[in-house]
This record gives C-alpha cells, structure tokens and sequence, in this order.
C-alpha cells in the first residue's frame, strides 16, 4: 500500500514537471534559454545534479553542446562530441542509454573522455520522425542510485518532447540564417549596382570638363528633397541612382556638340535633346531594383508649363521624382561654368529659380529646396548634402537670402 501510494506520489510529480517542461518548450524564450530551463526541470525530476543539451549539425557531423547545468568547468558551452550517420543509425531513437550499453559503440569510443568529464550516466538521442537532432546526457543520481524502469518511461516522453522543441527551433534557426544571408547577398548586390552606378556617372562626366561631377551632384541634391519629402529609403535610393544617371544618353551626342562655346545650331540643339531618350532607352532595358528611374530620367528637362521636352509633357503628369530631377539638374547647370557662359552667382542662381517656380519648378519642390538650404545654413542637417557644393564668398549673404526664400 505504501509503494502504490509512493509510486502515485512519484507519477503525480513526473506528470507536473512534464507540464513545467512542456511550457517552457513552448514559452517564447530565445533557444539558449528555452532549453537551459527545460534542463532545470529535468534534473529536478530525476535528482540528477548534472545535465547537458547538445544540438546536432548535420553538416558538420557534430553534437554541440547548447547548455549544460551544475558543471564545474564554465567553459563548456561550444564543445563538440563527433559523430557519423552510420553511428547515428546504431543509436535507439528517443531511448535512454547508458555508457554500458554503448560500449562497444564508435561514438561512445571515440568521445570518452568528454563523455567522462562530463560524468555522462544516461545518455538520450533526440529524434523527431527519424531525423536525429541532438542528445540530452544526464549525470548520476543524487546518491547514486540507478536509473528505475519508471524514471526511464519518463525519459522516452521527455526526449520525445525535448526533440520536437530542437526541431522547430532548428527550423526557425535555419530560416533566419536564410534571411540573414538572402540580407547580405540584397546588400552586396546594391553596393556592386551603386559602383557600377558611380562608375557610369563618373563616365558620363568625363565626357565633358565642364560638368565634371554634375550627376553626383544632381544626386546628391535629389537625395536631400526627397529626404526632406519624406520618401521612404528604397525611393531616396532609386532618385540617387537616377540622379547618377540622368544624362547618360550624352554618351551617345557628339562630344564636340557637347564641348562647343559658340551658340548652338538648330540640329545640334536638336541632338542634344535627345539625350533623355536615349537615357530611358538605355536604362528601361536593366531591371533595377528602385521604381521609374526610367521615367525620371526620360522627363528630367520637362517643364511644368509644357515647353519642356523630350514630350512636353504638362504638371499633372510630372512626379514628384521628376520635378525634383528638373529642378536640381537645372539649379547645378546654373551654378556650374559651361563651355558656352560662366556660371551664375549663387544669388542670380537663387533669382532664377525664384522667377521660374510655377512655370518651369513645381513649388512645392522649389520651396522644399530652400527650406533645406535654410536648414544646412543654420546647421540643422547633420549632414548637408547641398551647401558643401556651393563655392561662393559672402555665405552671410546666402543665409540671409536662403532664410527669405525658405518656406
Ligand atoms: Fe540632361
């Protein structure tokens, strides 16, 4: 009577820690921490003062060790025992097994010593529909007793639930080392675009002294409005590479049309304009990652009362990227020497712009513009992106003029 009242005893207090350990295997505890509590009510439940989870790596051949507890070494964590697939075939799937029953196994063979540090006395292969995913080793009893037929019962359901909680979170692990490598392919594949890019750009300008630098530049200020428009980071990064490449059609026009100082030809004017369509013919044939780069580029000498070309095309139908594009190529183009006049002084430049806005600049473009100029010139940009670029003596001129035309 009294053994069936302690063997009761025994059961109720199996059945509680098997509930304490299904909870944490399903708490949303990070892996490490999951498992070093899932360890704890183990080692309550067998009066064991030692334990050890090892993860299985398939491609490594390896079982790691995740977490242990009550080891007097600190330095464990990390440690590997190895093993091979035929070796994992001779191992009892879900079975408790001690170092007796695998004596004359390979892997007990060749990972003894650790096995002894370790002062391994049940061992328990984790498997989930035939698959091996780790091991839990348990020291020896508290007094030393052995493991009863009971205890072992126990251990079969614990692996069981001990494997499945390995194997999700296995799963889980191998998904977010998939998203992190897809992240890191994403990003090197963006730096190889931005250098081939900046590499295209850097050519377009080489054809040409005068505008040395004018696509950079021209990127550089679109970043800064659609920063200030609040775009969001994949736009701001599509407006700079459109930005990097706004002209490249030029590399097609005749470079002498191109450098010319004398006053244009109707042909050579008519040349020269072509240049955004052969841009957007270049550009619509690369499947860029960033939205209607062909089309800002196509529509960057439109102008908002319909004299623009390549389409004269009228507000209603320019974006925002390409009012951005039309304002920041012209504003350079005036603030820069051609072969054909010197450039403008930053305050005429200013005028310019001013007497243009709603006939060739969209407003709200025009006054964002200023509004960020305003801002670098009160040192409100921690990194300007449109003052470093603009030589000029008087800036307490400019601040006041900027300040007035800022809305
Ligand atoms: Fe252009």
């Amino acid at each position: 009577m009294a053994d069936r009242k302690l063997d009761l005893k025994r059961l109720m207090f199996s059945m509680a820690s098997l509930a304490d350990l299904g909870e944490e295997a399903t708490s949303s505890k990070d892996l490490s921490s999951k498992m070093r509590a899932a360890l704890y009510v183990i080692t309550g439940m067998f009066s064991v003062p030692s334990a050890a989870l090892f993860l299985y790596h398939p491609q490594r051949h390896y079982l790691e060790l995740l977490v242990d507890k009550g080891q007097r070494d600190k330095a464990l964590q990390g440690i590997t025992m190895p093993i091979l697939s035929e070796q994992i075939k001779r191992l009892r799937p879900n079975d408790p097994q001690t170092a007796r029953d695998l004596a004359g196994h390979a892997f007990y063979q060749r990972n003894r010593g650790l096995w002894t540090k370790l002062q391994i006395e049940m061992f328990l292969p984790l498997f989930v529909k035939g698959e091996f995913v780790g091991a839990v080793a348990l020291g020896r009893k508290l007094g030393g007793a052995p493991f009863r037929a009971a205890e072992k019962d126990v251990l079969r359901i614990v692996a069981h639930q001990m494997a499945i909680t390995l194997h999700n979170a296995r799963l889980f692990l191998d998904l977010a080392e998939k998203a992190a490598e897809n992240k890191k392919l994403y990003t090197r594949m963006q730096r190889i675009y931005h250098d081939t890019v900046e590499a295209f750009a850097a050519a377009i300008d080489a054809k040409d002294e005068y505008t040395k630098e004018h696509s950079y530049r021209v990127a550089s200020y679109a970043v800064a409005i659609a920063r200030e428009l609040g775009w969001k980071k994949q736009d701001i990064e599509g407006i700079y590479i459109a930005g990097l490449l706004h002209d490249i059609g030029k590399i097609i026009v005749d470079v002498k049309v191109i450098k010319k100082t004398e006053t244009l030809s109707a042909p050579e004017i008519c040349e020269i304009r072509k240049h955004p369509q052969i841009s957007y013919d270049i550009l619509s044939k690369i499947k860029f990652p960033w939205k209607d780069i062909g089309k800002f580029v196509l529509h960057h000498h439109e102008r908002l009362d319909g004299t623009g070309y390549p389409n004269c095309l009228k507000e209603a139908e320019l974006s925002d990227g390409v009012k951005i594009l039309a304002l920041v190529d012209a504003f350079d183009a005036m603030t820069s020497n051609r072969p054909y006049r010197d450039k403008l002084p930053l305050e005429k430049a200013f005028q310019e712009v001013m007497r243009c806005k709603g006939t060739q600049f969209d407003s709200k473009i025009t006054n964002t513009f200023f509004r960020i100029l305003h801002k670098e010139l009160n040192g409100e940009i921690k990194e300007p992106q449109i003052l470093p670029h603009l030589q000029e003596t008087d800036m307490r001129n400019i601040k006041a003029l900027a300040s007035g035309l800022a809305m």
